[in-house]
């Protein structure tokens, strides 16, 4: 059975416009259209878009909060929104905009609410909060107000009060936004290790492409309410076709790069060779660097995550 199961998944905001109590008209906002998914128990996915693409929405409606225009959404074979109280059982949730913990009480207090409400009984709930406590060292605010956190230890709570009845599905809307570096490879570190120890099932949104890149082999971008790309980050350059770099430095220099589907940027001792990996092998331009000389060293660079993304979110990669 799959962990998540979307089938045409559609969501439409309706805003009506009234006179008099009559409803004279409207407009309608097509914000999930059609997203067809299926993903494993196990499987860390990024889902990534442009701010307004649908992820947010999408994630409601995974997490029963919202209900679907039309196409359907599967939890472990549950429908979320006509099974809410199973599939809570079944899912975590981590809102980075808003907490889900009480604002005015400290995570001692917050946590036992949770533990009464998911019926964690008190041995599983030692056992799990020591674990918790291990990996997200929480004891040293355990009696502070959340209202007083710094935003990267109210984060560090938001994930272990979301893990506390240990759902195997973890849905994170954009938790790192505004931590620091510290606080982010904390949290990136501590959701490896979940994804790999317990088998967890998680799904990311976030615009910090280091997450992604550190986290989900597998990648869901989606525009405009439909996905564009599912698949792996190596792909998704292969298929923006930003280049591929080899640089190569010489001892002997004794000829120039022959022509060919790639950019030179020659500088005598060292040559640069821009190709798309997609076209061109990289086997093939090195056999032309070999070619001009003796080579003293050379290395390839692959474009970052980050001028993947900003070029498929300009439009120019779009299908
Ligand atoms: N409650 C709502 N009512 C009407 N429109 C909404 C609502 N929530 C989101 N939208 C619109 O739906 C689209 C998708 O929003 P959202 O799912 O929040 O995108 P993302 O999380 O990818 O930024 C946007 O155009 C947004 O303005
Ligand atoms: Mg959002």
């Amino acid at each position: 059975m799959y962990a998540i199961e979307l089938s045409n998944l559609t969501k439409v905001y309706r805003k009506t416009r009234r006179r008099l109590f009559r409803v004279v008209g409207g407009t309608a906002l097509t914000a999930v259209d059609r997203i067809s998914l299926r993903i494993a128990p196990g499987e860390f996915i990024g889902l990534l878009g442009p701010n307004g693409a649908g992820k947010s929405t999408a994630i409601k409606m995974m997490t029963g909060i919202l209900h679907p225009t039309s196409g359907s959404v599967r939890v472990h074979g549950l429908d979320p929104h006509r099974r809410r109280v199973e599939v809570a059982r079944h899912i975590g949730t981590v809102f980075g905009q808003r907490t889900q913990l009480w604002w005015d009480l400290p995570l001692r207090d917050s946590f036992a609410i949770l533990r009464a409400m998911y019926r964690v009984s008190p041995d599983d709930y030692r056992v799990r909060l020591d674990e918790l406590e291990a990996a997200l060292q929480l004891s040293s605010f355990w009696d502070t107000p959340v209202r007083q956190l710094s935003l990267g230890q109210r984060m560090r709570g938001e994930l272990a009060g979301a893990l506390l009845h240990r759902p195997p599905v973890l849905f994170l809307d954009e938790p790192t936004i505004g931590l620091d570096v510290t606080a982010k490879t904390s949290v990136r570190a501590f959701l490896a290790a979940l994804n790999k120890t317990h088998g967890t099932t998680v799904i990311l949104t976030t615009h910090d492409m280091s997450d992604v890149e550190q986290l989900c082999p597998r990648i869901v971008v989606i525009d405009q309410g439909q996905t564009i790309f599912d698949g792996g980050a190596g792909n998704l350059a292969l298929r923006v076709g930003l280049p591929s770099m080899l640089v190569a430095s010489y001892r002997h220099r004794s000829g120039a790069m022959r022509p060919g589907d790639w950019t030179v940027d020659d500088a005598g001792h060292t040559v640069k060779v821009s190709f798309d990996r997609g076209r061109t092998s990289p086997v093939e331009v090195l056999g032309g660097l070999q070619e001009i000389g003796s080579l003293e060293d050379f290395s390839m660079t692959e474009p970052g995550l980050d001028a993947v993304i900003t070029r498929l979110y300009a439009g120019d990669a779009r299908r």
